[in-house]
């Protein structure tokens, strides 16, 4: 009997608690919204799809009432403004740090136990302001970015394969920013065998650089970010929580050490199950490789440094 809150109903919300409902991964979704009848709303609009689409999950939607989402096992949070065309992630850190911190210890005060999915941009800050923030230990506090980066990478790789996404592997690591991202092109396959065996090095770099574009190309596309793989990715996670499926995902974790960083949320590979980050998987990275990690680490503490700046902790 899992119980999953998602924060936020706009389209990253609202998308990912559908994802939810439809793949029965909890026996109730809440979402909850700061707009007057939105979460609602959608929630009944979801509820109207159960007999066409055959799920029992039961979906609730609530404005601002942290105590219906009491005694959940999971939060989604999503809170917080999206970009705009031309807009970095890191740049809607001075809105969504507030908010994030408010709703987080809104959510623990009401479901002490619970585990923490952050979605919210920049996710690899807003992950460790979560952290930091709540005191929460470092299993129950996880970004989604490095998931979404990896099912980015996965189809830009099959399109240039011309092969199904779900034959394709392939995982990115580091930051969720459009220069900090690592696609690890090396590690990627095909049915077991390398891409690098299949696509030319030309067409690989091009799959990279598409890849850590994804986001910003999207909202060129849309005029906002975009939400079917954000939320679809945010989904994912929660699944491997409460269904303790120790899937090996990309996630935005805190480092003690792994990949020679320390004190930092970032993407790296972790097993997540029931007790959230159960473990860090430790590639066995490049000397290539690990300069683009710490590169992309050192991205991230500068922007970490701007909730200090800006007395957010
Ligand atoms: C994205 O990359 C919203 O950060 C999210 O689309």
């Amino acid at each position: 009997m899992a119980k999953i809150t998602v924060v936020g109903a706009g389209n990253v919300g609202a998308t990912c608690a559908n994802v939810l409902a439809f793949r029965k991964i909890a026996d109730t979704v809440v979402m909850l919204d700061v707009k007057e009848g939105v979460a609602e709303g959608k929630a009944i609009d979801m509820m109207q799809t159960a007999h066409t689409l055959g799920f029992e999950t039961n979906v609730i939607g609530v404005t601002n009432d942290y105590a219906a989402t009491a005694g959940s096992d999971v939060y989604i949070v999503t809170s917080g403004i999206p970009r705009k065309p031309g807009m970095t992630r890191e740049e809607l850190i001075g809105v969504n740090a507030g908010i994030v911190k408010t709703v987080v210890s809104s959510c623990l005060k009401v479901s002490p136990n619970a585990i923490f999915i952050i979605i919210s941009n920049p996710m690899d800050t807003m992950t460790y302001l979560t952290l930091k923030a709540t005191g929460l230990p470092k299993n129950r506090v996880i970004g989604m970015g490095g998931t979404l980066d990896s099912s980015r990478f996965k189809y830009y790789l099959s399109t240039a394969l011309k092969a199904n996404p779900a034959q394709v592997e392939g995982m990115v690591i580091g930051g969720h920013g459009d220069t900090t991202m690592i696609p690890l092109k090396r590690l990627a396959t095909l049915n077991g065998r390398p891409v690098s065996e299949l696509l030319s090095a030309a067409a690989l770099d091009k799959v990279v650089a598409d890849t850590m574009v994804g986001g910003a190309t999207l909202t060129g596309l849309l005029g906002t970010s975009a939400w079917y793989a954000p939320g679809a990715a945010g989904a994912y996670v929660a699944e491997s929580i409460v269904r303790d499926y120790k899937r090996v995902i990309p996630a935005c974790v805190y480092l003690e050490g792994e990949y020679g960083q320390k004190d930092i949320c970032i993407g790296a590979p972790a097993v997540i199950g029931r007790k959230g980050v159960e473990s860090i998987v430790d590639l066995n990275l490049n000397a290539e490789e690990k300069a683009l990690f710490e590169k992309s680490a050192a991205a991230v503490r500068t922007t970490n440094d701007v909730l200090k700046e800006i007395k957010a902790l």
